[in-house]
This record gives C-alpha cells, sequence and structure tokens, in this order.
C-alpha cells in the first residue's frame, strides 16, 4: 500500500450522475481485480473509498456515483493537470482458481465498477458472463468495457433497456444454460441478500463485496466492522472487501 501524489489525466461524466476519473501514479503498482483506493478530496479529513475500475500500466481509472460533499467535490474541482492524494492498493481483492473456468460476474449500482477490473483480468483466461443492473437506461455505463471479456445481460429496474428486473433475478434465469463454477457480486445490501438465498443450495462458491462506510482504510480505526455468521467480526477495508458469501451477515 503506497500514498501517491497521482497526476488527474481526466475526470468526466460518463452517466447521469457518474464520474470517471484516471490518474497516473506515475510507477506501475501491483494492484489486482477487486482492490480499492482511498482518495483524499480537498482538505477533508476523512478520504473517500473508491474500487479500482481499470488498470493501464500507471493509469487507473475509477468510477464514482455523486453521493454527497465528498464525490460532488471530485467531480467539481479535480480537472487534467491537478494532482489528487491517494492511498492504494488497499483490502484483498478478487480470486479465481485454476479449476474455475466459468466465472458470473453480478452487479448493481456503483457495484459494478470493482467487478469491471476482475472481467478485465480473467478476460480471455476465463469464459465470463455478467449480469449488470441499473436504475434505468441513463444510467447505464461502460457497456462497451465490458462486452469486451464478458457475455453481458443489462438489466434495469424500469424495463427501459435490457432484462425487466434485478441482476440476481437475470443471473437465475440464465443460471441452468451457464453453469457457472464460481460467482463475483457486489452491489447493494438487498441485492446480496437475494443472491444469497438464490444460491444457498448450488454448492458454488460465491464471493461478494461489500461497501462500508470507512474511516482510515488500512484497518487501523474499525469503522468498518461488519459481523461474521459464526459470530466473529471483520474489517472489511482490510480482511475484505471480498468475502465468501456465507462468511458474512448480510
Ligand atoms: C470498498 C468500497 C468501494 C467503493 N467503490 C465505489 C465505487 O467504485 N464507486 C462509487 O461511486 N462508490 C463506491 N463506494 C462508495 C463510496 O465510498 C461512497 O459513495 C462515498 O464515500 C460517498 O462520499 P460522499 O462524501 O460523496 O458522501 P457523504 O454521504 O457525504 O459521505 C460522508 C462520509 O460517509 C462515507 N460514506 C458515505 N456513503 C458511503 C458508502 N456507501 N460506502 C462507504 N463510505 C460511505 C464517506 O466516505 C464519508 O466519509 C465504495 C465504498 C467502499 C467501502
Ligand atoms: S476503515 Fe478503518 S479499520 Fe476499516
Amino acid at each position: 500500500m503506497r500514498e501517491v501524489n497521482a497526476l488527474v489525466l481526466e475526470n468526466k461524466i460518463i452517466a447521469e450522475d457518474v464520474y470517471s476519473l484516471t490518474f497516473s501514479t506515475k510507477e506501475r503498482l501491483p494492484i489486482r481485480c477487486g482492490q480499492f483506493c482511498m482518495i483524499a478530496v480537498g482538505a477533508r479529513p476523512l478520504r473517500r473509498p473508491i474500487a479500482v475500475c481499470k488498470v493501464d500500466g500507471e493509469c487507473v481509472t475509477v468510477c464514482y456515483r455523486l453521493k454527497g460533499e465528498g464525490t460532488r467535490a471530485l467531480a467539481s474541482d479535480y480537472h487534467a493537470g491537478d494532482s489528487v492524494t491517494v492511498l492504494l492498493p488497499l483490502g484483498n481483492g478478487f480470486y479465481v482458481k485454476d479449476g474455475e473456468k466459468r466465472v458470473a460476474v453480478i452487479g448493481g449500482g456503483v457495484g459494478i465498477f470493482p467487478l469491471i477490473s476482475a472481467i478485465r483480468e480473467y478476460g480471455g483466461k476465463k469464459e465470463i458472463a455478467a449480469y449488470m443492473g441499473f436504475r434505468n437506461k441513463q444510467a447505464v455505463c461502460m457497456e462497451e468495457e465490458m462486452r469486451k471479456n464478458a457475455t453481458l445481460t443489462i438489466a434495469t429496474d424500469d424495463g427501459s433497456v435490457g432484462y425487466h428486473g434485478t441482476a440476481v433475478e437475470a443471473f437465475e434465469k440464465d443460471f441452468e444454460r451457464f453453469k457457472p463454477d464460481v460467482v463475483l457480486a457486489c452491489g447493494p445490501t438487498p441485492m446480496l441478500r437475494a443472491l444469497k438465498e438464490a444460491m444457498k443450495d448450488k454448492g458454488i462458491p460465491v464471493y461478494v463485496s461489500l461497501e462500508e462506510r470507512m474511516g482510515c482504510g488500512i484497518g487501523a480505526c474499525l469503522v468498518c466492522v461488519c459481523d461474521k455468521t459464526n459470530g466473529a467480526h471483520a474489517r472489511v477495508c482490510k480482511d475484505g472487501p471480498v468475502f465468501e458469501i456465507g462468511e458474512v451477515a448480510l
């Protein structure tokens, strides 16, 4: 993990309320899929955790949805040529085992972004089916990027494009055809709960990336602690953010 004074290369809108920020870390860092970074926005004491979406050599892209003051300031105050302080890479990331050839990737909302890094890492090496859920057509982004390395099913809540329903429902409908060896997922908690229910008797490993409020991002402050199903606790930033779905209470 490093604190990097990165150079902003681009910070642009890619869908309604969603931005893509690309910065150069000036040297190639060992970042794997599913890891995240903590971005300092102005003088705010807390950095914002954002998943790494793409890595191309020294260039790292993160995508973020406008939520509160931090992400709004990130969108309005950072332009090409500015510097941005980033802590990365953080967390454990996604791992797909050698014997797992068919990978289902299920994302909802901003949860699609860490999964794009997994599609990029395993694309060409595994067969990937991606089921990505959005609110509506205006929210759809990174479609071309996903289609490069995965068979993509888009689902929208209002049916304005793709499957009318959730990404988990689209995945369930396609389950017998695709027969995945492993499932990777990230999205809102209700989506992960629905996935846990859908997969409970399937005997297939399911790994989920959790989003918790974070303070430090490096395991020191315990702001991000979540409950495990065995009664223990885990720090999402350091022990996760990726967990086997049965391991964590959702
Ligand atoms: C591991 C991880 C990866 C993430 N990846 C992405 C991503 O790729 N794209 C994206 O758009 N969002 C992502 N998020 C959520 C993102 O961190 C929050 O949307 C963001 O911090 C909101 O900051 P804000 O100042 O705009 O909102 P505010 O609500 O004003 O934030 C106030 C405080 O609460 C924290 N906070 C608020 N919501 C969240 C949240 N959902 N998760 C964690 N902290 C939160 C903020 O960091 C800040 O410290 C990720 C979160 C985690 C934990
Ligand atoms: S955010 Fe501080 S311990 Fe996880």
